[in-house]
């Protein structure tokens, strides 16, 4: 019942596999979402016919491919959910009120930098492109867009560029044929233009020395990332994003998070379009 015993995880089991993401990558795991867990630690341990899930803790510390186990174990109980163009008052906010305030402020020549904190599979980095290709911007600016997640089998496949339909279901006719080539039945490609305008990199969010190595950014977009951590993650992962941000530099999240007891650092924006933060 509780998830105990022969078929399930032990409880000192369970705690020792969610202090493992919580220290490496801020994951919370708690009564809420143990079954989530447990299924997938369960279905690895078949995978990897071990013994159970005392054995699994065992490879996961002290096996041979412990540090790429860890990879898996992360790739297998994070939540890839994203599609193009999520959220339409939010991308509104950036084309029409985010990017024109930018511009205010920026230099003569200067990059613009955006960031997808937690990209998953690409479609949100790959949203700003078409936008920004829409908007004729690549021309006039030069623009630099970086899209992270810790997960590298989502990282794969944003590499790979190929989607579903279910990554397409808020993306109108004409942006398909604008953008898209079929590839197989219910395959979308990515045309390589479009492609070309983002960059992927593998970065722990919420490790500090990793996001000290990237460039300061103009906007960052980290949606839908924030609710799968604990508390003390969401603040480090805040003040980290705080750091990465350029002065006046704006931080969409995701529609149902807020930065209320994570942080004072930003000021709250209410634009026309959304609600935003701005360094
Ligand atoms: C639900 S997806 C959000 C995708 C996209 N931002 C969107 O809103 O459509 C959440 C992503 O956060 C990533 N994630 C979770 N913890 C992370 C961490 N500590 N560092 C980097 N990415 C993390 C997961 O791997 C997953 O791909």
């Amino acid at each position: 019942v509780n998830g105990e015993g022969a078929a399930g995880v032990p409880g000192d089991v369970f705690r020792s596999l969610a202090a493992v993401l919580r220290d490496r990558c801020g994951l919370e795991f708690g009564d809420g979402n143990r079954y989530l867990l447990e299924s997938r630690v369960l279905a690895r341990i078949r995978e990897l016919r071990l013994e159970g899930p005392r054995a699994y803790v065992q490879h996961l510390r002290y096996g041979p491919g412990a540090p790429a186990e860890l990879d898996t174990l992360i790739d297998r109980v994070t939540n890839p959910e994203t599609y193009f163009f999520r959220e339409p008052e939010q991308l509104r906010a950036f084309t029409e009120e985010i990017l024109p305030s930018w511009e205010e402020r920026a230099r003569a020549g200067a990059p613009l930098r955006i960031w997808s904190a937690g990209c998953a599979s690409g479609e949100e980095p790959f949203t700003f492109a078409m936008l920004l290709e829409e908007m004729g911007y690549f021309g006039r600016r030069s623009v630099e867009i970086l899209g992270s997640d810790i997960s590298t089998a989502s990282l794969a496949r944003a590499r790979q560029a190929t989607f579903r339909e279910n990554s397409l279901r808020e993306t109108s006719p004409e942006r398909r044929e604008r953008f898209f080539d079929a590839d197989g039945p219910g395959r979308f490609r990515l045309r390589d233009a479009v492609r070309g305008r983002v960059a992927f990199s593998r970065t722990n969010l919420a490790d500090r020395a990793e996001l000290s190595a990237l460039p300061p950014f103009d906007v960052v977009f980290c949606r839908n990332v924030l609710i799968y951590l604990c508390p003390e993650a969401k603040r480090s992962v805040v003040a980290g994003i705080h750091s990465r941000l350029a002065p006046g530099g704006f931080l969409v999240l995701g529609r149902v998070e807020s930065l209320v007891a994570l942080s004072t650092e930003f000021r709250l924006r209410h634009l026309r379009n959304d609600m935003v933060y701005q360094k």
